[in-house]
């Protein structure tokens, strides 16, 4: 027969509550998020466009570019595979998931 253990009830609650902290945090981490990408944003905004379409002919449109390629250029230009003077500084300055969230973000603009 199972019997119910307080002491072990209360030790496991404790112990789920302690990871599950945790457990929330790397899901944020894995999932990109288009809100922490908007916010992100406002640097890229300046040669990019506010709304991802650029205002000159030297500086690409990223809005509803595809986010696979745009996280992979993110990185390449991070990474130093691809170059250039004024882009490469900007993804220098981005982590993985800033660069995750990011490709999100400008992927959903229209
Ligand atoms: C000072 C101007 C400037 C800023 C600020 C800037 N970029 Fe760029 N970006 C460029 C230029 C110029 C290119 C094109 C580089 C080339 O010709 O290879 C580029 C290219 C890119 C590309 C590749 C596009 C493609 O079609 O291959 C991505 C993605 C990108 N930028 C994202 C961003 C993000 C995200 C930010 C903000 C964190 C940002 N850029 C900030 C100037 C800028």
């Amino acid at each position: 027969m199972i019997r119910f253990d307080f002491a072990k009830f209360v030790f496991f609650s404790a112990l789920v509550s302690m990871f599950m902290p945790i457990l929330v945090a790397s899901q944020a981490y894995a999932t990109p998020d288009e809100n922490a990408g908007k916010q992100k944003a406002s640097v890229c905004m300046a040669c990019h466009g506010p709304e991802g379409v650029s205002a000159n002919d030297l500086w690409p449109n990223l809005a509803g570019q595809k986010e696979e390629y745009l996280f992979k250029q993110l990185k390449a230009f991070h990474d130093g595979q691809r170059y250039d003077p004024l882009m490469t500084p900007m993804a220098k300055m981005l982590s993985e998931k800033e660069m995750r969230d990011l490709a999100r973000y400008y992927a959903k603009l229209p």
